[in-house]
């Protein structure tokens, strides 16, 4: 192709795009290597007509041109500003190569003029205003609930927990939160969230078991407008980004299937992530806290969770201990939850009977804190007067009394009594993780009247 074919077929590109381009606004023109111009787009800007400026040289028809410049050095100059009819009008000035020589230059305005700019900026901080106040909104709904101050206990293991958690707060590490179903994992994901600096960002949970597989991906990642088949018209927004840079609270992660958790890995190493149907990069910058009540350790050995996310999440632990290991929270646990009832059904404080007391020791609360403050919710609820008593509980705790051959009608005393040894003995079984004999030598007791006891008190396990 010669110069003069290429030129023809540029313009004639040119024509057909003038056609979509807004050339009335903004224009174009086109100078060969001297400088002359041999298409011109700027009859509206300039107000001279095509026929009176094609063939001329650029330097007369256009104030402060360099255009014949960039025709001769092949540089481009891009954004300059240029005084045209007293304004100042932002120009780019491309060369035209072909052949590996320099042809001619293009010239078209980006700016009529700079004042345009001001503009813009200010629509742009009128949008940026908005973004805010639809951040601010997001966070507003997607606010974490509890505080550190909401966590009741009086163990030494959770206290310290307690003051783990708050120490680390402040940071960005990841954070990862295991312990038996009700033991009070959100609680803690929303108490570090609380107290760190990000508080007044979104809190943004995900519970991994309850979205199916499929749909994993879509909830995490988001999608663009016509992503995938069945994908919704305006796309979606995923938790990544509603999370902003808050806290990102993924809930039974042990239930995460593999080929996420590996994208999961991959977004936690590279800080930033791909929505789906989409081909730009996101940052990624929001805090991630994990929990599960599955033993991870025994996941990895089985092969159901890689190693390299356990160990990326895994920068803070907190391993949340049951119920029945710490029962000497039970007596805060209960007038806490007590006292929450105040005022809802009943007028004066509510508090626990010493025998509706001995039988919650004695329960194993597979549930933990959870099934305690439904057992609790019950009782304040079926409670006429201020005390709760062994008959406002549920029937399956109810039965560590009837279970017991000691009854009531042996005698206070007693009862009592076999109430403690019940307790004493079920808390050696649970310390020697049910090894009777274990248990006998903590008790300092023989093995057969451990047995013996077993039987009269009703304990199975
Ligand atoms: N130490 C605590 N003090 C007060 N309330 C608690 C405590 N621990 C748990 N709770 C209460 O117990 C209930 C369960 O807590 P949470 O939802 O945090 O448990 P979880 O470990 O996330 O359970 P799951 O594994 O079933 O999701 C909540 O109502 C919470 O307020
Ligand atoms: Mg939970």
């Amino acid at each position: 192709m010669t110069h003069q074919e290429y030129f023809d077929k540029l313009t004639d590109s040119i024509d057909t795009l003038s056609d979509i381009l807004d050339t009335e606004h903004y224009g174009m023109c086109l100078v060969d290597k001297d400088g002359y111009i041999i298409k011109w787009y700027y009859e509206k800007f300039f107000n001279i007509k095509a026929s009176a400026a094609v063939g001329r040289h650029v330097t007369e028809v256009i104030e402060n041109t360099r255009l014949h410049v960039v025709a001769q050095t092949g540089v481009k100059e891009l954004m300059q500003l240029q005084k045209i009819n007293g304004s100042m009008v932002i120009t780019n000035r491309i060369p035209l190569i072909h052949n590996h020589e320099v042809i001619g230059a293009a010239g078209t305005i980006i700016f009529r003029d700079i004042k345009e700019i001001a503009h813009l900026h200010s629509r742009m901080s009128k949008l940026e205003d908005n973004f805010k106040a639809y951040r601010s909104e997001i966070a507003k709904m997607y606010a974490a609930q509890y505080h550190f101050d909401d966590i009741i206990t009086n163990n030494q293991k959770m206290l310290n927990l307690k003051h783990l958690g708050q120490t680390i707060a402040r940071s960005d590490a990841s954070v990862l939160i295991q312990g038996e179903s009700g033991t009070g994992k959100e609680l803690f994901a929303q108490a570090i969230h609380n107290a760190s600096l990000v508080s007044h960002q979104p809190f943004v949970s995900l519970n991994c078991s309850s979205i199916p597989k499929e749909l994993l991906e879509a909830e995490l990642f988001g999608y663009e407008s016509g992503a995938f088949t069945g994908a919704r018209k305006d796309g979606k927004i995923g938790k990544f980004e509603l999370a902003g840079e808050g806290t990102l609270f993924l809930d039974e992660l042990g239930t995460m299937p593999m080929d996420m958790q590996v994208k999961l890995l991959r977004v936690l190493e590279s800080k930033e992530y791909v929505p789906l149907g989409s081909n730009k990069k996101v940052p990624f910058k929001a805090r991630v806290i994990a929990a599960t009540n599955e033993n991870l350790s025994n996941s990895m050995q089985n092969g159901s969770f890689r190693s390299d996310l356990y160990y990326r999440l895994n920068v803070i632990n907190i391993n949340i201990p049951p119920l029945r290991e710490r029962i000497e929270d039970l007596p805060v646990l209960c007038s806490s939850m007590l006292s929450q009832k105040e005022g809802l059904y009943h007028q004066s404080r509510l508090h626990m009977s010493q025998e509706a007391m001995d039988l919650l020791n004695l329960h194993n609360w597979p549930g933990n804190v959870r099934e305690l403050r439904n057992v609790i919710d019950r009782a304040a609820i079926i409670c006429e007067g201020s005390e709760i008593l062994p008959q406002h509980l549920p029937e399956y705790i109810q039965v560590y009394r009837n279970s017991s051959p000691l009854e009531i009608s042996d005698g206070y005393y007693h009862y009592e009594i076999a109430c403690l040894e019940r307790q004493l003995i079920t808390k050696a079984l649970r310390d020697n993780g049910g090894n009777r004999q274990a248990a006998a030598r903590q008790l300092g007791i023989h093995r057969s009247l451990l047995y013996k006891k077993m039987k009269d008190l009703g304990i199975h396990e």
